[in-house]
């Protein structure tokens, strides 16, 4: 390709797009020598194989934070995930004492494709929860609430923790941050995804009625009495993630009839019904340590993001993997991420002009950046 660039303007992505995947990788290489030390490429185990294969570290959403929390030498940090995630890394990755060691320089945090979103976190706005919080004060104290986000969830609504005395889970830690929200109070408003909220409530002898489902769309306290309010340990926003929704009882039947000696290994944002029938639940980081570490000849169904599935299959021939559902799913905006915009992103990079930038405003990062370290300090 020749591309002929303007002086200070950047390279634009449509003639990339009809690159072949080998010069896109061999570019994206040499692009990366070029920046050395200064790139960090991070990537979520959802991405397709020959994104994740460049990425120079991979992980859950948490290893991801953690990962964002130490970045020491680099000035630019690619995630090859979606926008919570890179929001998230932006806030970790420059929080003060960070750049006060880079003498006030800030690490750009780049997502090769601005419309690599997440369905889950889009499903609570920050308006919604506002107004959530306001009607809840109408019935119980708000002050014995702990507003708990899951990570997968816009900055602001981190912000909203942070400022509440609340706190940011994700699948790996959701039990141990409830264990620490009870210790603060003797309720919990859960956002945005009711399965995490409800499965890992559940397991922490919760009842369902005890956890009402608050539907931001019902101008009536979410769709439930005053009672159900009064009553709850745990308010469960009525949000999910479309990918692990799929995932149903009557395949795990399946699969049990067909392979009674099957193990059924699931992520916690799949329905109760699954959760409850499943012999392990458990994170991305989990559910690679559980195939990891299983004896060979050990069968699998798995309910968790198809590309992640495919490598844990490819990964491991000698254990028999299949994909929980017999319909496809995967996460068509992680899907977004592909050579042709991370090519594009690192490119620019090299040429000083970036692109795609996040960058989170001070206000909220600052608030955010308290419910994520309270996340980081649960043990
Ligand atoms: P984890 O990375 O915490 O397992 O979450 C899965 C997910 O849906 C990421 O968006
Ligand atoms: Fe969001 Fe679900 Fe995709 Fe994760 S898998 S990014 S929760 S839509």
């Amino acid at each position: 390709m020749n591309l002929t660039l303007k002086q200070g303007s950047a390279f634009q992505l449509p003639p990339y797009k009809s690159l072949e995947n080998d010069e896109l990788q061999d570019r994206i290489n040499v692009a990366r020598q070029q920046l050395g030390k200064q790139l960090l490429i991070l990537g979520h185990h959802y991405q397709q194989d020959e994104v994740i294969e460049l990425a120079d570290l991979r992980g859950d959403s948490y290893q991801l934070s953690q990962m964002a929390a130490r970045s020491t030498d680099c000035r630019f940090i690619v995630f090859c995930g979606v926008h919570f995630m890179a929001e998230t890394a932006d806030i970790l990755a420059n929080r003060p004492e960070k750049l006060a060691e880079r003498a006030g320089h800030r690490v750009a945090v780049i997502l090769p494709d601005m419309a690599a979103g997440c369905s889950m976190a889009d499903m609570a706005a920050i308006e919604q929860v506002e107004a959530a919080w306001e009607d809840l004060g109408e019935i119980i104290d708000t002050d014995d609430v702990t507003p708990v986000t899951y990570i997968n969830s816009t900055a602001s609504l981190k912000a909203f923790c942070g400022r509440n005395g609340g706190i940011v889970c994700t699948s790996s830690n959701a039990a141990a941050v409830l264990d620490w929200a009870f210790s603060r109070t003797s309720r919990v408003l859960f956002f945005p995804d009711q399965h995490l909220g409800r499965n890992t409530a559940l397991k922490m002898e919760i009842t369902n009625a005890q956890m009402p489902v608050w539907d931001p769309h019902d101008p009536d306290y979410g769709g439930n009495s005053q009672q159900a309010i009064q009553d709850s340990r745990v308010i469960l926003w009525k949000g999910h993630c479309s990918v692990h929704q799929i995932f149903q009882a009557e395949h795990v039947h399946q699969f049990r009839e067909e392979n009674p000696d099957i193990k059924i290994l699931v992520h916690p944002e799949c329905p109760q019904k699954v959760n409850d029938l499943a012999d392990v639940s458990g994170s991305t980081g989990t559910i690679i340590r559980t195939v990891e570490e299983a004896p060979p000849g050990t069968k699998w169904a798995i309910g968790t993001e198809l590309h992640l599935v495919n490598r844990l299959k490819h990964d491991h021939p000698e254990q028999e993997i299949h994909f929980l559902s017999p319909v496809i799913c995967m996460c068509a905006t992680m899907y977004r991420i592909d050579l042709a915009h991370l090519c594009w992103s690192v490119e620019n990079l090299v040429m000083g002009t970036p692109v795609n930038i996040i960058e989170v405003d001070e206000e909220t990062s600052r608030w955010s950046l308290i419910a994520l370290e309270r996340m980081l300090d649960v043990k």
